[in-house]
């Protein structure tokens, strides 16, 4: 179980919890405003990014390089950027903090 939370540009700050599948999916079951998730989990829209808080990418990890491609085509992208339909809802997860930039 872990326990994730997501800012949305309102400043609203919103607390879920998952035990598997992907952040975006957890995002999209919660209804968290800013996270769409259009193309399903397969890191071709963008409509999922968010922006780790810093001192947490300990708990996320790094882009993949496809990741990476994807993320440079966006503006608001910088060195916290994440699609998180590509970070999985695992314990090591538990207490991360993820901005949500659209
Ligand atoms: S849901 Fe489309 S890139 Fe993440």
């Amino acid at each position: 179980m872990a326990k994730i939370t997501f800012i949305t540009k309102d400043k609203e700050e919103i607390t879920v919890e998952g035990t598997s599948g992907s952040v975006m999916e957890l995002a999209v079951k919660n209804n968290v405003k800013g996270i769409d998730g259009d193309c399903g989990g397969v890191c071709s829209c963008a409509t999922c990014h968010v922006q780790v808080d810093a001192g947490h990418t300990d708990k996320t990890g790094v882009a993949s390089e496809i990741e990476s491609d994807m993320l440079e085509l966006d503006d608001d992208a910088n060195e916290f950027s994440r699609l998180c339909c590509q970070l999985q809802v695992t314990e090591a997860m538990d207490g991360v903090v993820l901005n949500v930039v659209k």
